[in-house]
């Protein structure tokens, strides 16, 4: 029973699931400081972040080792992101401004930074609700275009950090030195992928032999051969 659930997936789950019995501890031992409301804002719009900016590592790992399974984790950490930013605005709408509309909306206009951390919610949300199945085969194609928001949810997320410090930049600088380095790996990748191979060797395009006609074996010593060809998509995974 113990070692079915010792599998990584659930590992994971579980890790992910650790900073809140954090914060929830810290409450229950009112160990969240002078201004708890506003610490506990705090620690759930920083592990929001963490969780984007590991979603935003599958990828490149996933490229590095090859290892297909990295698809779950990127939806899992993906689906972490939002529920951690969902308990971020509903402790800035009901503990911080007390659920008054007409505060929230001054609040919302006056202070740029939250726009952007708006911009972000808003695009988390939308690859959230995207994240099952059947949503994945209603939008086909347009799945993986909606999906590459992820990047600009990121950008809006750090500017919607270091809009609002007040303090110490180191953690920030961080967090932006990571994102740039994701965000870099990417467009190397998309580089070499679409413009580098098309402009170096533009007569050549990929494929993956599929299978072989079985009449291929009788006519290779003849004139024609058929064979089945995929072409392979080349396209960097979000
Ligand atoms: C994906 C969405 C979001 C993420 C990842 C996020 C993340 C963060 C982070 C990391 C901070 C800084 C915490 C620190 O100082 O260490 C922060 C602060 C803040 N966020 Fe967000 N945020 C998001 C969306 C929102 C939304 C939609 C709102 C409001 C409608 C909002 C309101 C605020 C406010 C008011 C602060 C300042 C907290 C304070 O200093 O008292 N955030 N957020």
């Amino acid at each position: 029973m113990l070692f079915r659930f010792l599998k990584p997936y659930n590992i994971c789950f579980s890790v992910c699931l650790l900073p809140l019995f954090g914060i929830v501890f810290d409450m229950i031992f009112d160990n969240l400081g002078p201004d708890p409301v506003q610490a506990l804002h705090i620690r759930l719009g920083d592990w929001s972040l963490r969780m984007l900016w590991l979603t935003l590592f599958i990828t490149p790992i996933q490229k590095i080792t090859l290892w297909q399974g990295m698809a779950q984790y990127r939806k899992l950490l993906g689906l972490y992101t939002f529920f951690y930013a969902s308990l971020h605005v509903v402790v800035y709408l009901w503990l911080d401004q007390g659920l008054a509309w007409g505060a929230i909306a001054t609040d919302i206009i006056e202070s740029s930074y939250i726009w952007f951390g708006v911009l972000a919610f808003l695009i988390v949300l939308a690859l959230a609700i995207t994240t099952p199945k059947a949503m994945v085969k209603l939008l086909g194609k347009n799945w993986k275009k909606l999906h590459r928001n992820i990047y600009i949810a990121s950008i809006a997320v750090i500017i919607h950090y270091y809009w609002q410090l007040k303090g110490n930049m180191a953690e920030p600088l961080f967090y932006l030195i990571i994102l740039v380095i994701l965000l870099g790996f990417r467009l190397a990748v998309w580089f070499k992928n679409r413009k580098f191979t098309k402009m170096m060797i533009p007569t050549t395009r990929k494929i993956k032999v599929v299978k072989l006609d079985s009449s291929v074996n009788q006519t290779l010593a003849g004139q024609s051969k058929t064979i089945v060809i995929e072409e392979v998509d080349t396209e960097a995974e979000t």
